[in-house]
């Protein structure tokens, strides 16, 4: 990659993810030629905010590489506890590992602590702004299931608090997708979020029925409402439990319709859906390994 940092998807060209993609292919075709392939190699983990999928799958996916990962464990059993700055943590645990992972609740987080390492910083999710590495994971689901060209693509969900929505849009813009987002009013896109997608002549609609423009679509990437993003409960209450989808909804879809979701999901897609054939989220979540290796992959390439 020529980017030492990834902080948000608009600094990556269509290029850029494509060479993400392919190289991802090319490990789940052949996982056992990478298996040493980075067996030096240290992985900072600071995670500020809750995890699963994203943690672990970077962690495994180092250690596919041949490599391994050190972990900051919780705030509460870290130096952070103590008062330490996030400038101070990075600044110290660039020293023990050759790339940071960061998830921070503050949204621009990755931003700033990228300017106080040099090694690579790779921002895995900050408060409500981006979350790349999601994204260069969605786009390698899409290429599998659907193919990257002539998308209609629906998002749906939170959009205003959801990162990984932002991510995959600016995107998409580069794939020339014709985008639909379906939110309730108060959770549409953040303004500079619709702002840069024009600027980057984005093909984009918005919408407050999933029914108006469900027929159309290639792709829905169904999300999370951001419970923990709200700054009033009550707001929270008000649109919780809107927008899911269920077997009723997708009578309306394409038969080649693909469902996805960046996970975890609380009732936006009833469990019924899950065993049909729409259903491409849990190939998604283990999606996770084989891109965050490509991306280590090419990364690191520069250090062995
Ligand atoms: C997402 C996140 O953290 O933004 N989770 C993930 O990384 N797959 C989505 C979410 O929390 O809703």
């Amino acid at each position: 990659m020529d980017h030492d940092h990834l902080v948000t998807t608009k600094q990556l060209s269509r290029a850029d993810v494509e060479r993400v993609l392919d190289r991802a292919a090319e490990i789940d075709a052949d996982p056992a030629a990478f298996a040493q392939r980075h067996d030096d190699a240290i992985l900072g983990l600071l995670f500020f905010e809750p995890s699963t999928r994203t943690k672990m799958s970077f962690e495994t996916a180092i250690k596919r590489l041949g490599g391994d990962a050190v972990d900051m464990g919780s705030v509460d059993s870290s130096s952070v506890k103590k008062g330490e700055s996030l400038a101070d943590t990075a600044r110290v645990v660039e020293g023990y590992a050759d790339a940071l992972v960061l998830r921070h609740p503050s949204q621009g987080a990755a931003r700033m602590a990228s300017e106080f390492v040099d090694v690579p910083l790779l921002n895995a999710g900050d408060g409500a702004g981006h979350h790349p590495t999601q994204t260069l994971l969605d786009l390698y689901t899409v290429r599998e299931s659907a193919g990257l060209d002539d998308l209609t693509v629906g998002i749906m969900g939170d959009l205003k608090y959801g990162r990984t929505v932002h991510s995959l849009a600016h995107a998409l813009a580069n794939f020339d997708a014709d985008q639909h987002f379906v939110s309730p009013e108060s959770l549409q896109l953040p303004r500079n979020v619709r702002y840069d997608l024009h600027e980057s002549g984005a093909s984009v609609r918005e919408h407050t029925e999933l029914d108006a423009v469900l027929p159309e679509l290639d792709v829905l990437y169904v999300t999370r409402i951001q419970r923990e993003r709200f700054p009033d409960e009550n707001e929270y209450q008000q649109v919780a439990g809107e927008y899911g989808i269920d077997l009723d909804t997708l009578e309306a879809a394409k038969d080649d319709l693909t469902v996805m979701h960046p996970l975890p999901r609380v009732d936006e897609i009833a469990p019924e859906v899950d065993d049909t054939r729409y259903a491409n989220y849990f190939e998604q979540a283990h999606n996770g390994v084989p891109v965050r290796m490509a991306l280590l992959d090419l990364m690191l390439e520069g250090d062995r």
